[in-house]
């Protein structure tokens, strides 16, 4: 559905840093045969779309970018922008714009970014999104699909593949958090209604909110500091925490989606 189609330039710089930097996503990229990327629902202006371009040239020079939009207007805008070679713009959804898997043939994208898109669904037609998109993507590609503010201090994201949902990463400035748990206000949609007792977000959020509790003597070192230690703290309480302390201290933690999986959907 259109919206006010609300964006910002660099909102999306840390789900773009993670996409370009952590080990598996890093990977699908570099290993693809056609790097086709589609960033859909890039909203009333095509910054990010640009942005994200740009970012992934040093992994793969050749890649080529399709901004999506359902809205007819904004994709007519994005093309007025000054367009760098290997981007385009297209009116589409989640058919994807003929770039599907399948279609004539084609492989299908190896990347498909689709951030604060979803959040204006309901919790079924999220759902039902994220298993269309993920059959539409070429072997070994990645959804990454998730939610931030308007300036991208607060970023919450999964990582799926044809398989199903893989991932679950947390994104934040931690001194702009009173507590890891006011990144809930962005969960993904398939995930923000499940922040409740009795569901494993929900225990996440409150493990992590107490491992910072404890890692307050770090103050004194920064908010980085303190983020990265709650993280260690949260991985030897056998949470599985799938990254490294590089991007723990970049203010991440990315978790098995097992560990959040909605009672009763997939992979939980
Ligand atoms: C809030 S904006 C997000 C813009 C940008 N991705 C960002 O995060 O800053 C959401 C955009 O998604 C578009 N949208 C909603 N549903 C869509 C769909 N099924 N396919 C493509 N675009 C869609 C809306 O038209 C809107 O422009």
């Amino acid at each position: 559905m259109a919206t006010r189609g609300t964006t910002n330039p660099n909102r999306l710089r840390r789900v773009d840093r993670w996409i370009t930097g952590a080990p598996w996503a890093a990977r699908a990229l570099r290993s693809a045969a056609d790097p086709l990327v589609v960033d859909l629902g890039f909203g009333s202006a095509p910054t990010t779309t640009v942005e994200l371009a740009e970012r992934l040239r040093p992994l793969r020079p050749d890649a080529r970018v399709f901004g999506l939009e359902i809205d007819p207007e904004r994709v007519e805008a994005g093309r007025r922008v000054a367009v760098p070679p290997g981007l385009n713009f297209r009116r589409g959804g989640f058919e994807l714009a003929g770039l599907a898997a399948g279609i004539g043939g084609a492989a299908g994208p190896v990347l498909v970014r689709a951030f604060n898109v979803l959040r204006q669904y309901t919790e079924p037609e999220a759902w039902k999104a994220w298993e269309e998109l993920r059959g539409r993507l070429a072997p070994g590609g990645l959804l990454v699909e998730g939610t931030c503010d308007e300036i991208g201090r607060r970023c919450c994201w999964v990582a799926l593949d044809r398989g199903g949902p893989r991932t679950f990463t947390l994104a934040c400035l931690p001194a702009d958090l009173a507590r890891p748990s006011d990144l809930a206000e962005r969960l993904p949609k398939t995930l923000i209604h499940r922040n409740v007792p009795g569901e494993k977000v929900h225990s996440l959020l409150n493990d992590l909110d107490s491992c910072w509790a404890r890692a307050a003597p770090l103050v004194p070192y920064g908010p980085r500091a303190r983020w990265a230690e709650s993280v260690r703290s949260l991985a030897a309480r056998g949470w599985p925490v799938l990254d490294r302390p590089r991007r723990w201290r970049a203010g991440e933690l990315t978790v098995a989606w097992s560990a959040v999986a909605p009672a009763g959907s997939p992979g939980s």
